[in-house]
């Protein structure tokens, strides 16, 4: 949530600013702005809405200068408004701060500042930082923002220049930030994408470090004052990688990456054995507890199924953010499996801590390498789908399922039982089944055309592919904001069947598993309501065909992979039908693509 840049070095600030901010405008999108330091002081041009408006509107890359701090915002404290927008200054206009983060007892330090005489222009909590930072502010930038931080409870990646140093601090606790290392120049950034048009050496700060950046170097020291070293690390994704490479959108670039992207999950880790690094006696873990939010959260329910058909251990699931609060039961002899795309979610990060502090092990399962997550976890497996830029998560979430795949199987070899050759060999079957669904593009646009103007929609899935029908209902409502809920298909008659008649649409994933019967029962009672039916169904299925109004067919595999293949056309669904919507496909609104806040 929000994105941050910051460059010092000897091009135009502005202009490499923006270019990095852009890369960062899924952080979020309802304002945004930039500072720049100039013989003149600090200048700041800033407004509400996207970053292409804003500068057609403010020519913020006329800017002149070699220092600048930029960010694009997600509302928290205060409404988008230009005023509300970062960055924000002090009472003399001398310092200019950008902010990632909740400054959650912002209130009680307004009230001493305004005492104080401090005058504040906007609702945010950001702003008090500003302020704070001025008053301990004598004549060292540094010295002030350790000072100021020593004052503040919550959350914050930061940048924060003075009008008469030539330098940025910046700081973090608990909302990413890294410092990247380019040639004579250096940038701040919440994420890795935004600086690789400069460079791929990065460090990656810690809660509660401050660095000074200058254009020459940096040095790092944590609250307490004391120099810390750092190791500079290599980004592993490419400039390329997050191009979107004719594709109209970057989830649709993603969606049709998944062949490949799958491909990479599993490459070099299905041999005569299942070769994963997973630092854990799985001999010793009595049950699993899986947690995250979102389409990550789907793809856990999954992996409940998976792992407990596979390797017999019972499974819990849980919402991150539920369990950090609700005095979870979890400790010695208990994993704790979070997944999680980005690797920086707040309620999956303080999920994994508070499971750590009862005594369970920690195993994650992430996409963004290096990501906070990625390095507070005791071991992990690296999803290794490249970067997904568009905010609606979709490549990530079958890699996710083919991970934990892995993760299951690994766990039955390590209790020393056979592993059944078919599912290897269907698990490298899938990229190819992938691609096949892909090639129907054009079929699932005609349905798309059909409903794009519904207002309601019902996904019904059951047993391993009731998470799919959650995650398909999550596609349709995030990007195309259209109501639509997934149910398990047996359910529908305790309520959700009220709501059919010939204006509802109902998705069934109905391929040839375990519960294929019922659910054609269930096709059946839909039909006799009026609803029409659109159906996933298995290649040469006649008797879904039959009942349903539309179908999308998807090649046959194993019941414990269907729900990759059978996720692929909801995505499909839900991107055309947006898209026919006129939508912001990869900004939909009110969403940000990693959310680092509570
Ligand atoms: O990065 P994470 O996987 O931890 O993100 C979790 C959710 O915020 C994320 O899946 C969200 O629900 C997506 N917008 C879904 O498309």
């Amino acid at each position: 949530m929000c994105g941050i840049i910051g460059y010092i070095g000897r091009g135009n600030a502005a202009a490499v600013g923006l270019a990095a901010l852009k890369k960062l405008e899924y952080r979020g999108y309802d304002s945004a702005g930039i500072a720049v330091l100039n013989t003149r002081g600090i200048e700041i041009r800033k407004d509400k809405g996207k970053i292409d408006a804003i500068n057609r509107k403010l020519n913020m890359n006329s800017m002149q200068g070699n220092i600048a701090i930029l960010h694009t915002r997600w509302a928290t404290h205060g409404p988008p408004t230009k005023r509300n927008a970062h960055p924000h200054l002090d009472c003399r206009g001398e310092i200019a701060i950008v902010h990632n983060g909740i400054i959650e007892n912002y209130s009680s330090i307004k009230e001493l500042l305004e005492k104080e005489g401090h005058t504040f222009s906007s609702e945010t909590d950001s702003e008090v930082l500003a302020h704070l930072i001025e008053k301990f502010y004598r004549g060292n930038l540094e010295e002030a923002v350790l000072k100021a931080l020593q004052e503040v409870e919550g959350t914050y990646g930061m940048a924060v220049m003075h009008k008469n140093e030539n330098k940025i601090v910046a700081a973090r606790n608990g909302s990413p930030l890294i410092i990247g290392i380019g040639n004579n120049e250096m940038l701040i950034a919440s994420d890795a994408t935004a600086i690789l048009e400069h460079t791929k050496k990065a460090v990656y700060l810690n809660d509660k470090e401050v660095a000074v950046v200058k254009q020459g170097g940096f040095s790092v020291k944590n609250l307490s004052n004391e120099s810390i070293d750092k190791e500079v690390k290599e980004i592993t994704w490419s400039l390329e990688q997050i191009e979107k490479k004719g594709f109209k959108h970057f989830m649709l670039k993603e969606i049709f990456e998944q062949p490949e992207s799958m491909k990479n999950t599993i490459r070099g880790r299905i041999k005569d054995r299942i070769k994963i690094t997973v630092d854990i006696d799985m001999e010793k873990i009595k049950r699993i507890v899986i947690t995250s939010c979102g389409t990550s959260w789907h793809s856990a329910l999954i992996g409940k199924h998976i792992i407990e058909r596979t390797a017999g251990i019972p499974v819990e699931v849980d919402y991150a953010s539920e369990f950090r609060y609700r005095d979870p039961i979890i400790g010695e002899g208990d994993l704790l499996i979070a997944i999680s795309q980005s690797g920086e979610t707040a309620d999956t990060l303080a999920a994994i801590k508070e499971a750590k502090k009862r005594g369970a092990r920690t195993l994650g399962i992430i996409n963004v390498v290096g990501s906070t997550i990625a390095r507070e976890v005791d071991t992990g497996i690296y999803l290794h789908a490249g970067p997904e830029i568009g905010v609606a998560s979709t490549k990530a979430f079958t890699s996710q399922i083919l991970a934990l795949t892995l993760f299951a199987l690994y766990t039955r070899q390590e209790m020393g039982m056979q592993i059944n050759k078919n599912i290897l060999n269907e698990l490298k079957n899938i990229p190819e089944k992938a691609k096949m669904i892909l090639d129907k593009k054009d079929e699932i646009k005609t349905i798309a055309k059909e409903f794009f103007k519904s207002s309601n929609f019902l996904y019904l899935g059951r047993g391993i592919n009731f998470p799919v029908a959650l995650e398909g209902a999550l596609k349709l409502k995030e990007i195309s904001y259209i109501h639509a809920e997934g149910y398990p298909a047996a359910e529908m008659k305790h309520g959700p069947i009220a709501l059919i008649d010939e204006n509802m649409p109902v998705v069934f994933i109905a391929t040839k598993n375990g519960a294929y019967e019922k659910i054609i029962s269930n096709m059946q009672e839909v039909k006799a309501r009026g609803g029409k039916i659109i159906v996933v169904a298995t290649e040469g299925d006649e008797r879904a065909c039959s009942i349903a109004d539309y179908v999308i067919h998807v090649p046959e595999t194993m019941e414990l992979l269907s729900p990759v293949v059978n996720v692929i056309p909801l995505q499909l669904l839900a991107y055309y039908i947006a898209d026919m919507k006129g939508l912001d496909v990869d900004k939909p609104r009110n969403l940000a693509k990693s959310v680092t806040v509570e």
